[in-house]
């Protein structure tokens, strides 16, 4: 079986919880908290196994949330391998307000890493004894040395493995220099501020994408474009892939659901049209679930049914 590995260096305990009107300097007495497991590799891992794989989820975690977070996990029954860290899992708050169903999300910064701890890190995916795909995701939290990425991305590459990044900023920026990349998942805005461009129509955005295929920084580009739905790009092809219209309860989790999806296709053997065709229903799966919720299987396999029949009917994409 090919082994899928998420990594997420600033993983959350995420806390829900809901008042009744936001105010200042007021009390503001809150419902009963649920508590959920968030960073951006650990929702990937979870959005494989709602689709019926499995994917280990490996994390730093610190302090008594850093235990919460492993027990929600192992509780879902998310394989997972923690580092332990000195400093506490960060804890992110989610309120809604009840009289105008708003929701405010508090993200706070992710659990520092001494370098020790990013070497540690470091040595235990070079131990793993299985990597084949290796899925970044998320921010990186405070105190990663400016070598962290490209010396994580040279032990991927030198166990034969593939990376799939889905990040921003500087992470996503260090990555493409390192170069080898797989996969990119960046969205239309993360793309707009690593090129510098306006990106204000469709020649243009596969123009950018294809560049950094062409310039080598990686094999593979999907350009996530929100309910418009994605674009991917490699050497060979550049191709639109629509979303299905759905019902939109919460965007929370679309681009983990697709890029979970995406992967695990990856990983049974499907090429890059399919697994994007999948990623792209699991995202679309995702924006019909309420709240945090990632996607569901059953959504998923009926979006992607779809897509392959609307195809199959010769429909302009
Ligand atoms: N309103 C929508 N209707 C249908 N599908 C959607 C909608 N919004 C997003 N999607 C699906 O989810 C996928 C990922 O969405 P998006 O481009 O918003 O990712 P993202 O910006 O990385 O999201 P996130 O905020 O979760 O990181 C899209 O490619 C599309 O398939
Ligand atoms: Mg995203």
């Amino acid at each position: 079986m090919t082994s899928i590995v998420t990594l997420t260096l600033s993983p959350a305990l995420d806390s829900a919880t809901s008042i009744a009107r936001l105010c200042p300097d007021a009390k503001l007495r809150c419902s009963e908290p649920r508590y959920a497991p968030g960073g951006g590799g650990i929702n990937v891992a979870r959005a494989i196994h709602q689709l019926g794989g499995s994917a280990l989820a490996l994390f730093p975690a610190g302090g008594p949330t850093g235990l919460h977070l492993a027990d929600l996990l192992a509780a879902e029954g998310i394989p997972c391998q923690t580092l332990p860290i000195d400093a506490w899992t960060r804890e992110c708050l989610n309120v809604v307000e009840q009289a105008s169903a708003q929701q405010y999300r508090f993200v706070l910064p992710g659990a520092r890493l001494s370098e020790a701890e990013q070497a540690q890190l470091l040595a235990a995916l070079d131990d793993l004894p299985e990597l084949d795909y290796l899925v970044v995701s998320g921010s990186l939290p405070a105190g990663i040395a400016a070598d962290f990425i490209p010396r994580l991305l040279q032990t991927v590459a030198q166990r034969g493995a593939r990376s799939i990044l889905d990040s921003s900023g500087d992470v996503l920026r260090q990555a493409l220099d390192f170069g080898g990349l797989y996969l990119i998942k960046p969205n239309l805005n993360e793309l707009r501020a690593l090129s510098g461009e306006d990106i204000d129509d469709s020649d243009q955005l596969i123009g950018v994408a294809r560049g950094l295929v062409e310039a080598g920084k990686c094999a593979a580009v999907l350009v996530s474009l929100g309910p418009q739905g994605a674009l991917l790009a490699t050497r060979e092809l550049s191709e639109r892939i629509i979303a299905p219209t759905v019902r939109k309860l919460s965007t929370v989790g679309a681009g983990d659901s697709l890029v979970g999806a995406v992967t695990l296709k990856l990983a049974l053997g499907a090429g890059l049209s399919e697994a994007a065709r999948y990623g792209v229903a699991a995202g679309s799966a995702a924006i019909m679930t309420a709240g945090s919720e990632l996607c569901r299987r059953a959504d998923t396999d009926r979006l992607f049914a779809w897509l392959q029949a609307r195809e199959a009917a010769g429909a302009p994409d």
